[in-house]
């Protein structure tokens, strides 16, 4: 492994920190690295193997003013690239605004999530809520060849070089940016059609839009999407011809917010609604179905199957986890709802129906799963294979992966053993792929027992037998949220540059 370090920052944390959202598997790093030449530790890289695997991290360089929350921290992006059998590394931070204002200041400037919007510091900021910093570490997708990291409250997408991570700048989408209301987490691209679709949400009426940018970035749809109050939305879905967005019964307690207070609550009298356009429709073309009552962080897919949408996501059976006394940390009791056990995360079933207007649902696994992914390949289409994440219980951690099997209903398992935990995994098509689960699932481990951290790559069709390569990363990473992959094929330059980490420089 041939290594270099290329950027150092100052963080202001408190040596003697104990947030365990900012200690052990979630220990921030402050330093940028270049590493080529990847070490295989054990097997070999796969010479069909080709594209880059992208992951967010939430990686904070100051405190919160009082009470951190995990999805506050800064963005910092991993990239592992793999072509002719080898691999390539990098890591940066996302040059956010509120980054490098903060740094500038050297402290906190707007609050977390778990903090009042009045204590923000400067008058401007971002996100649904108001008065945040927008931290742009949740999501990364790649568009047209180029990488957009976004924040799960609505802000920026920052252009991201997937090459390098190096930062390239805000998306502006030739002007027409929507950057009153800013744009969430999870836009999603449709391969098929080069399209990227999304949405966002406010306090201020409509409450929901939607949008569509083209294939030459142009912007070249965006609807509202009106409900009847301020929502939650988190990910959306879509078909060949629809969009499907959401109105979740677990949103802002509306006294509360008269008073300016964000305080989520789940009323659970009220139903799930699912909201289904055509994917250029006009607001007047909003279908609304009703479902049983939950919240949804995360969908896999949808396809459309005759007269029905068929809709899969994760259910959560407690969307607001109670205080049953038994953590055994205030930590655990405090961050309760990050956990998959206590948020009983298991994946599901909706068929929309477009004649009769009508919901039926089922569940897919009693298992309990989150940050499902599939093969991009088949998003839109009747699809087999979900490859998802197992959690620590009581905890926001990945023990595990799972492949689960639409077919047959089974489950492949794979344990990544105690004190190690993975990334969201992406399925990696190989080269020449010939069947949905033809190719290689790409995971980042956070390795606690040897302080450091690996990439695994796991054979998709037998996830079970455990990775067929291990690759060292320069140091040891945090824990984070979502990740993505982009095949070679979709990366410009890829196939002329003399190397592909010599392909820098969009
Ligand atoms: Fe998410």
């Amino acid at each position: 492994m041939d290594v270099e370090i290329v950027g150092k920052f100052l963080s202001t944390l408190p040596d003697d920190d104990d947030h365990p959202y900012r200690t052990g598997p979630w220990r921030p790093q402050t330093t940028e690295w270049d590493a080529d030449d990847l070490t295989a530790l054990d097997g070999e890289i796969p010479h069909d193997l080709d594209g880059i695997y992208l992951r967010n991290t939430e990686n904070p360089l100051h405190p919160a003013f009082s009470i951190y929350h995990p999805f506050d921290g800064d963005a910092m992006v991993h990239v592992v690239g793999f072509r002719d059998g080898k691999a390539f590394y990098r890591n940066r931070f996302v040059r956010t605004d509120g980054f490098l204002a903060e740094n500038e200041a050297g402290e906190p400037l707007w609050p977390g999530l778990a903090e009042p919007v009045q204590w923000a510091k400067r008058e401007h900021g971002w996100g649904a809520r108001g008065l945040m910093k927008d931290a742009s570490s949740t999501d990364v997708i790649v568009h047209r060849g180029v990488a957009l990291t976004s924040f799960y409250q609505c802000g920026d997408l920052y252009r991201v070089d997937p090459y390098s991570a190096n930062t390239l700048g805000k998306e502006t989408w030739n002007g027409h940016f929507p950057s009153d209301w800013g744009v969430s987490a999870h836009p999603k691209v449709d391969n098929k059609t080069g399209e990227l679709l999304f949405f966002n949400y406010s306090k201020q009426d409509p409450y929901l839009r939607y949008g569509v940018v083209d294939q030459n970035n142009e912007l070249a749809h965006y609807v509202d999407v009106p409900l009847p109050g301020p929502r939650l939305p988190h990910d959306m879905a879509f078909t060949e011809n629809y969009a499907i967005l959401n109105d979740f019964p677990l949103f802002w307690d509306p006294k509360l917010l008269k008073h300016d207070a964000h305080l989520p609550r789940f009323y659970p009298d009220m139903p799930s609604r699912f909201a289904v356009l055509p994917r250029r429709g006009a607001t007047a073309d909003v279908r609304w179905f009703e479902a049983d009552p939950t919240y949804v962080l995360h969908f896999t897919n949808a396809y459309e199957d005759g007269d029905e949408i068929v809709l899969d996501g994760f259910f959560e059976g407690g969307p607001q986890p109670v205080d049953t006394g038994t953590d055994s940390t205030k930590w655990e009791k405090i961050f309760r709802f990050l956990a998959l056990d206590r948020l009983q995360t298991r994946l599901h079933r909706w068929r929309l129906n477009l004649v009769t207007g009508t919901v039926t649902e089922e569940q897919l696994s009693e298992s309990i799963t989150e940050f499902g992914t599939i093969n991009a390949d088949y998003a839109t289409s009747d699809y087999r294979y979900i490859y998802a994440a197992t959690g620590k219980p009581g905890w926001f951690l990945f023990d595990g992966l799972v492949k689960h099997d639409l077919f047959t209903g089974g489950l492949e398992r794979y344990s990544l053993g105690d004190g190690v935990y993975g990334s969201e995994a992406q399925m990696a098509p190989r080269l020449g792929s010939t069947a949905e689960d033809d190719g290689y699932l790409v995971t980042l481990t956070t390795d606690m027992n040897a302080d450091a951290s690996y990439c695994l790559v796991f054979d998709a069709a037998r996830v079970g037998d455990g990775p067929v390569c291990k690759l060292q990363l320069p140091e040891r990473i945090s824990s984070g949220t979502h990740s993505t992959w982009v095949p070679g094929a979709e990366m410009r330059r890829w196939d002329h540059a003399e190397s592909a980490p010599n392909a820098v420089g969009l």
